[in-house]
C-alpha cells in the first residue's frame, strides 16, 4: 500500500466516524510554529496545545491531522539505525475533552486490524502487543475487553516508555503504545527495548496533565490536571509505510527510496553493498527530504537555530554524496526527486520550486567553496605537524576547521588519515563540548527574558480578554483591571516607578506583524503614565508598560483616559503601509519568487528581509523605489476585511512563513486590491499617497539567502532626502562646482590623489636606495665573504627588506656575500638578512643571521636561507646586533 493511499485511509476513519463522531480534518500546520520552546514542529499535537492547555477554545471538539514534524536531536544516528529520520509525517487524531481512553484504543484498534479489503491497514493481530503505563490498570482493563488480547499480550512499562510529554513544561499524559513483533530476526523473544524487533508505531496519549518542568522522560514536575481529559494521538506515517510495503526501514518506502536510487545512479555504487555505504545513501535520502521541506516552510541555512539544522542537514548530504565518490554538484540531481515524490501531499513544493531550489543549490555551492579553502588550510597545518615531526593534528586546528571553516570532523579525520596522520580527537570533542556549554548559557539567558505567563493568564481568566479598539479610536476611556511591576500584581504604582497596567479596553496597538507597539499617555485624576511599550504576553489580554510621570496610581483608580500620540500613529500607519508597498514593489521588479521573511517597521522606518541569494543591483533599487512610489502618487486604496484562511490564499493573499493564523477568520490587508494582498494585523493608511514618500536607504545581506530593504516614510523620507541635499550643498561650496559636476570633480580629485601618492612612494624608495651603492661598496670582507652590516635609521618592515635586496644585488654574484640591515623605524627593530648563492655554497644562511642576531634585539624570527627576517622589541641593542654579525659569519666558515 503506498504512502499516499495510507494517508487517505487513516483522514477517512476519522473523518467520518460513526463511534465517536466525525472528526474536523486540520492540514499540516507549518513546521515552524511560534512556540519559543521549539525549534520545529515535533509531533502531531503541537498546533493543537493552546487547545489542550485551555488557553483557547478548540473550534472543535474532535480533529484529526497528517502533521509534518522534524526531529533534530540525533542527527548523527541517522542512517545508522533504521529508526532515526530527521523528517516524518505523524497521522493523529484528538479529542480536545471528548473521547477519551476507551475511544480512542477502538478507534485505533480499529483502523489497523480492519483488512485491507474493508479499508483499514489489515495488521495481523497475533503480533501485535498493546503497552500500557505500569499505573494504569483502566488502560489494560480498556484493552483486554476491545481487543480480546490475553493478559500477557499487554505490556506493562514505565514512565520512560509510556508516560508521554513534549520534552518541555506543557500538556502530557500516560500513553499506549502499539507495538508490532517484527519476528526473532529482529531481536529476542520479549525484549521490548530491543527497538527493532517490537516496533512501535501508534502512540495514544492520555492527555491529563500539565507538566511545569521536564528534566527526562521520566524525571518531571506535573502542575496540575488540564481543564478537560484529551486525546492525542500519533502514527508514525513512515513506519506504517514500511510495514505495510514489506520494506526493512524508513529510507526504503515509496516517497524516499527514489533519492537512494537516483545517488546508486549517481555514484554508481550499490545500495546493500557496504554497511558504511548504507549509511552514506540513508543520510542522503533523509537529509535531503527534510532540507526540502524545511526551506519549503521558509528556513534558510545560517549559522544559528533552524539555519544552522538546515545548513547541517544540506552540508551532511552533499558530503555524503562525496562519501560516495559523487564530487558534482548533487542537489540539482537530488532534490527534484524528493520534490516530485512529496508534491503529492505537498503541492506547494511545486508552486515555490524556484526559491526553494535557488536556497539549496547556493548553499551547496557555499559549502564547495568551504570544502576548497578549508582544504588548503588543512593542507597547511598537515604540512606543519609532519614539518615538526609530529603524527597527529591537535584538537584545537580540528576545532578551527570545523568551527572557522564548517569542516565536519569526520571530514578532517578521514583526510588526516589520508595524509599518514591522526588527530586529537579527544582535544577537539573537548572544545565542542566547551563550545556548546557556551550556546547553553547563552539559550539559558535567552529563555530568561521570556517571563512567566501565568500572572498573566490568571488576569485574563479573572477578566477575560481585553476590549481591543486600536483599528477603531485613539483614545478610551478605560478602567485599570491589574497593575504590575516586575512580574507580580501590585496595589499602587508611584511617582518615577516603571511597571505594567493592564486596562478593560484600550486604543493602543500592541507590538505585533512587525509593527512597533503604539506611544502615548494615560491620564488618571491627579496624575499621568507614559506608555513605554504595549505587548501581547498572553493571547487576547494587552498589556502596557508604562512610567508614571506624575502622581500615584493605585488599582481602585475609577477611570483612566488612555491616548495614543496621534503623530506616531500617523507614522506607524505610513510606515507599515509602506512596508507592503515595498513588498509588492519588490516582487514586482524581482518576481514572484520574492517572497518576505521578516519585516520591522515604526514610524518614518522600515525594513524588509526577503528570501534571495543574489545582491541586488542598484538598478534593481532604484525600480523598487520608482514602482513604490508609483504606487503612491497612482493613490492606490488601501482596504481590508476577515476572510477565512482557505479565502485569503485564493484570493492570493500573502501569508508569512512561520506566523500561526486563527483558524477562525483572518484579516487581509489590500493596497489597489490584487496588487498588494497580505494577512496582517497592523494599522494602515486608507491611500496609498499618504504614505508621503517612500525612499529607499539601502538593501543588504542579512545572512545567507536572505536580504534586507530599508526605507523611510512620511516626513522621514522627505527629512532623509533634505539632508542627502545639504551635503551635496556643501561639497558644491567645498569644491566650487555645479551639482551636476560633482561627481566628476571628485573622481578627478581620487585620481590624482592616487597618482600623487604613487609618486611619493617612488620618491620615498629613490631616497631610500640612494645609499645602498655607497654601502655596497664600503662591505667589509670576513674570511672572503663581502659583509654588510648596517643600521637603516626610520626604516621598518618592508622598506628594510628592500634596502637589503637592492644591497645584496649590488654585491659581485660570484663572491660570496651576506647582508644584515635593521632598521629602526617606529621605535622596533626590524632585522633582514640576506644571502647570495655563493655565500649559501659556503654554508651561510639568512636564517640562521637572523636566528642569531635577534636575541640582542630581543626579537625572533627566521624565513629562508636566502632571506630571512624578524623583528624585537629593543632598539636599544641594534647595535650590538650588528657588531655580532662578523663573528657569527666567521665561525661558521670555521665550521665549514
Ligand atoms: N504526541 C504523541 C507523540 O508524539 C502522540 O508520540
Amino acid at each position: 500500500m503506498d504512502t499516499a493511499e495510507i494517508r487517505r485511509r487513516f483522514t477517512s476513519h476519522f473523518a467520518t466516524n460513526a463511534t465517536v463522531g466525525d472528526h474536523a480534518v486540520v492540514p499540516s500546520a507549518s513546521l515552524l510554529l511560534d512556540d519559543p520552546n521549539l525549534l520545529f514542529v515535533n509531533a502531531g499535537m503541537v498546533p493543537f496545545k493552546p487547545y489542550f492547555l485551555g488557553q483557547e477554545t478548540a473550534p472543535y471538539d474532535r480533529a484529526t491531522s497528517i502533521q509534518k514534524c522534524v526531529r533534530t536531536l540525533d542527527i548523527e544516528e541517522v542512517g545508522k539505525t533504521t529508526r532515526h529520520g530527521t523528517f516524518f509525517e505523524m497521522c493523529g487524531n484528538f479529542s480536545f475533552g471528548d473521547y477519551f481512553k476507551e475511544g480512542a484504543i477502538t478507534l485505533a484498534w480499529e483502523l489497523i486490524t480492519k483488512s485491507v479489503a474493508d479499508g483499514g491497514f489489515g495488521l495481523d493481530e497475533s503480533v501485535l502487543y498493546p503497552s500500557v503505563y505500569e499505573d494504569d490498570p483502566e488502560a489494560v482493563a480498556l484493552w483486554r475487553r476491545i481487543t480480546g488480547l490475553p493478559d500477557d499480550r499487554i505490556v506493562r512499562l514505565g514512565k520512560s516508555e509510556n508516560y508521554w510529554s513534549m520534552g518541555v513544561p506543557g500538556p502530557g499524559g500516560p500513553c499506549s503504545e502499539i507495538l508490532i513483533d517484527r519476528g526473532p530476526a529482529y531481536g529476542a523473544d520479549r525484549d521490548w527495548d530491543a527497538g527493532d524487533r517490537y516496533l512501535e508505531f501508534w502512540n495514544l496519549v492520555f492527555m491529563q496533565d500539565e507538566l511545569s518542568a521536564v528534566r527526562s522522560k521520566s524525571d518531571f514536575d506535573i502542575a496540575g490536571s488540564l481543564p478537560a481529559k484529551n486525546i492525542d494521538t500519533g502514527m508514525g506515517l513512515e513506519r506504517v509505510a514500511y510495514l505495510l510495503q514489506g520494506k526493512d526501514n524508513m529510507y526504503e518506502i515509496d516517497v524516499v527510496f527514489p533519492v537512494i536510487e537516483k545517488a546508486q545512479e549517481l555514484t554508481g555504487r550499490r545500495y546493500g553493498a557496504d554497511p558504511a555505504d548504507d549509511v552514506r545513501f540513508r543520510v542522503v535520502a533523509d537529509h535531503v527530504r527534510s532540507s526540502l521541506m524545511l526551506i519549503n516552510d521558509g528556513v534558510t541555512p545560517g549559522n544559528e537555530a533552524r539555519g544552522y539544522v538546515l545548513r547541517r542537514l544540506l552540508r551532511r548530504a552533499v558530503r555524503s554524496m562525496r562519501l560516495l565518490g559523487y564530487e558534482d554538484p548533487s542537489l540539482p540531481e537530488l532534490l527534484p526527486v524528493s520534490r516530485d515524490k512529496m508534491a503529492e501531499g505537498y503541492p506547494e513544493l511545486l508552486a515555490g520550486w524556484d526559491r526553494i531550489s535557488r536556497v539549496a543549490f547556493a548553499e551547496e555551492e557555499a559549502f564547495r567553496k568551504t570544502l576548497q579553502a578549508g582544504t588548503q588550510i588543512f593542507d597547511l597545518a598537515a604540512g606543519e605537524v609532519k614539518g615538526s615531526g609530529g603524527t597527529a593534528l591537535s584538537g584545537a586546528k580540528a576545532f578551527a576547521l570545523h568551527d572557522t571553516y564548517g569542516f565536519p570532523i569526520d571530514l578532517t579525520l578521514e583526510m588526516a588519515s589520508e595524509a599518514g596522520l591522526t588527530v586529537d580527537e579527544p582535544g577537539f570533542r573537548g572544545l565542542m563540548a566547551e563550545q556548546r556549554e557556551r550556546a547553553k548559557a547563552d539559550a539559558r539567558a535567552k529563555k530568561g527574558q521570556h517571563a512567566d505567563t501565568s500572572v498573566y493568564r490568571a488576569v485574563l481568566d479573572a477578566h477575560g480578554p481585553t476590549e481591543w479598539l486600536a483599528y477603531e479610536t485613539l483614545q478610551t476611556e478605560s478602567r485599570p483591571l491589574a497593575l504590575l511591576a516586575a512580574g507580580a500584581r501590585v496595589p499602587v504604582l508611584a511617582a518615577g516607578d516603571v511597571g505594567e497596567i493592564v486596562l478593560d479596553r484600550t486604543p493602543f496597538y500592541a507590538e505585533s506583524g512587525g509593527q512597533a507597539a503604539d506611544a502615548g499617555i494615560i491620564e488618571f485624576d491627579g496624575g499621568r503614565l507614559e506608555v513605554l511599550d504595549v505587548q501581547r504576553p498572553v493571547k487576547g489580554l494587552v498589556v502596557h508598560q508604562v512610567r508614571v510621570v506624575d502622581g500615584e496610581l493605585t488599582a481602585e483608580a475609577p477611570t483612566l483616559h488612555a491616548q495614543v500620540d496621534p503623530a506616531w500613529r500617523t507614522g506607524a500607519r505610513q510606515a507599515h503601509s509602506g512596508t507592503h508597498v515595498v513588498h509588492a514593489a519588490l516582487r514586482e521588479v524581482l518576481g514572484p519568487t520574492a517572497l518576505q521573511s521578516g519585516s520591522y517597521n515604526r514610524p518614518g522606518y522600515l525594513r524588509l528581509d526577503f528570501g534571495w541569494t543574489t545582491g541586488l543591483t542598484p538598478a534593481q533599487v532604484r525600480d523598487i523605489e520608482q514602482v513604490s512610489n508609483e504606487a503612491l502618487r497612482a493613490d492606490l486604496p488601501v482596504g481590508w476585511q476577515y476572510m477565512t484562511l482557505a479565502e485569503a490564499k485564493e484570493w492570493g493573499a500573502l501569508a508569512l512563513f512561520g506566523e500561526t493564523y486563527d483558524n477562525t477568520k483572518v484579516r487581509v490587508v489590500e493596497i489597489g486590491g490584487p496588487w498588494s494582498r497580505e494577512l496582517c494585523g497592523g494599522t494602515h493608511v486608507d491611500h496609498a499617497s499618504q504614505i508621503g514618500t517612500v525612499v529607499v536607504t539601502g538593501e543588504a545581506s542579512v545572512g545567507s539567502g536572505n536580504r534586507r530593504i530599508e526605507a523611510f516614510t512620511g516626513v522621514e523620507g522627505f527629512a532623509y532626502l533634505a539632508r542627502e541635499r545639504d551635503v551635496v550643498n556643501e561639497l558644491t561650496t567645498l569644491l566650487k562646482a555645479q551639482p551636476d559636476d560633482l561627481v566628476g570633480r571628485v573622481g578627478d580629485l581620487v585620481e590624482r590623489l592616487r597618482s600623487a601618492e604613487k609618486e611619493l612612494e617612488r620618491a620615498r624608495l629613490a631616497q631610500l636606495l640612494a645609499g645602498t651603492a655607497e654601502l655596497a661598496a664600503q662591505a667589509q670582507d670576513i674570511g672572503g665573504v663581502a659583509l654588510v652590516a648596517v643600521r637603516a635609521p626610520g626604516a621598518s618592515g618592508g622598506d628594510v627588506r628592500t634596502l637589503a635586496l637592492d644591497v645584496r644585488g649590488r654585491l659581485d654574484p660570484s663572491q660570496p656575500a651576506a647582508v644584515v640591515v635593521i632598521g629602526d623605524g617606529g621605535g622596533k627593530p626590524s632585522v633582514v638578512a640576506a644571502v647570495n648563492d655563493a655565500g649559501r655554497a659556503r654554508g651561510l644562511s639568512a636564517n640562521a643571521l637572523v636566528r642569531a642576531v635577534g636575541p640582542h634585539v630581543g626579537g625572533k624570527g627566521g624565513g629562508k636561507d636566502d632571506v630571512a627576517q624578524g623583528g624585537g622589541t629593543d632598539v636599544g641593542g641594534i647595535d650590538a646586533a650588528l657588531a655580532a654579525v662578523p663573528a657569527e659569519i666567521a665561525s661558521v666558515l670555521a665550521a665549514g
